[in-house]
């Protein structure tokens, strides 16, 4: 994240003082599309994010300047004030939420850039709404919205200006984020807990497919649906009180596809107990085993994966990689990988050699670094 970069561009656009506020994406280590089902998720915040500076304009507009795409955007704050442009609409609907929590959302100035990579499934978008989110909450609020509101914010701004229902973990890890600790997250209670992660002898690193991946077009919602329709005959309010035993009952009553995302769901819901109960016993065999599962879960059964990606999984597991499986919402974007120490570079090449002959292009390898959650810079 390139804080200098970020305070010169505002300094040529807006000139003056700002504050520079940062927010960091993401990886899960399991537990996915349980979110939403009132599941558990087994998130960390990652080393590259959205840096942005920022100053409060007196005034009753925004003014966004994009470094990245160098494109600007100038906007109202009334709901009829909406921009045009894709990345505009997730400031603005930080805007909104703020205010819709009661907080006295003024103008702005801003500059901002990232380092996330887009459509990597490491979650860029909630990196933009926690920035801002943070941000307005200490410009106009004073600091009073508490974190869970501010994820929450962003989480909203998803629903109601993006059109992507998702869940809260992606938001919530950049907020709550902490260096060196992945956090479990009950998001039926919203408990959540920290686990120092520092894996001795392994090493965690993402294999990006580079098959774009777009939540907004992408059948994501409709992932949600199938869970809620199944959880309406099951008279529960989502599937994280739903066994195997339950769903066996109801099948004659619902689709087999429904019948489908729903197994995966309340496999996954375990796999992530799982897989807490194993870090803590240093027992990382079982993290991999259980990482494979969901791949394939989210493959055959959830079915948002794509052959680039299963092509991923199964390649790592030719390499003896403990652990792999796509990570995020899926239909592209990157795998996660547990890898052994003295595997890495024989992973690392064979993925890069053999995904290039079969597909015309390298994935892109990023090594994982847990670190901290949103915050003011400066
Ligand atoms: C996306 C959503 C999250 C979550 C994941 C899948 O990242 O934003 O809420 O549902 O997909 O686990």
């Amino acid at each position: 994240m390139d804080i200098n970069k970020v305070k010169s561009a505002f300094a040529e656009h807006f000139g003056g003082e700002c504050a520079v506020y940062a927010s960091p994406g993401r990886i899960n280590l399991i537990g996915e599309h349980t979110d939403y089902n009132g599941g558990f998720v087994f998130p960390g915040a990652v080393d590259c994010g959205i840096v942005a500076a920022i100053r409060a304009n007196g005034e009753r507009v925004v003014r966004a300047y994009a470094i990245d795409l160098d494109e600007s955007a100038t906007f109202g704050l009334e709901e009829s004030d909406a921009p045009s442009q894709g990345w505009a609409k997730y400031i603005f609907g930080v805007c909104r939420e703020m205010a819709a929590l009661g907080v006295e959302v003024g103008g702005f100035d801003c500059a901002f850039s990232g380092d996330v990579p887009l459509g990597a499934g490491m979650s860029s978008s909630a990196a933009l709404e926690s920035t801002f989110a943070f941000a307005l909450n200490e410009m106009f609020a004073e600091g009073r919205i508490d974190k869970f509101a501010l994820a929450k914010v962003g989480q909203m701004t998803e629903h109601h200006y993006v059109g992507v229902n998702c869940g809260i973990m992606d938001q919530f890890a950049s907020v709550f984020g902490k260096k060196g600790h992945l956090m479990r997250l009950d998001c039926r209670s919203m408990e959540f807990e920290y686990f120092p992660f520092d894996p001795k002898g392994y090493r965690l690193l993402l294999v990006n497919s580079c098959v774009k991946h777009e939540l907004v077009d992408s059948p994501y919602n409709k992932r949600r649906e199938s869970c809620e329709r199944v959880a309406r005959v099951l008279g529960i309010e989502t599937l994280r009180d739903a066994e195997q035993e339950d769903l066996e009952r109801v099948k004659g009553e619902i689709s087999e596809e429904d019948y489908k995302r729903a197994k995966y769901v309340i496999g996954e819901k375990q796999r992530v107990l799982d897989v807490c109960e194993a870090l803590v016993a240093g027992d990382y065999e079982t993290v991999g085993a259980r990482m494979y599962a969901t791949h394939w879960g989210m493959s055959r059964d959830y079915e948002v994966s794509c052959e680039e990606l299963d092509f991923l999984a199964e390649l790592a597991e030719k390499c003896g990689v403990t652990g792999a499986r796509i990570m995020g919402g899926g239909f592209g974007g990157c795998t996660i990988n547990l890898v052994k120490e003295e595997l890495y570079d024989g992973f690392v090449e064979a993925a890069r050699k053999e995904f290039a002959a079969k597909y015309g292009h390298e994935p892109k390898i990023y090594d994982v670094v847990i670190s901290d959650g949103a915050r003011r810079l400066e």
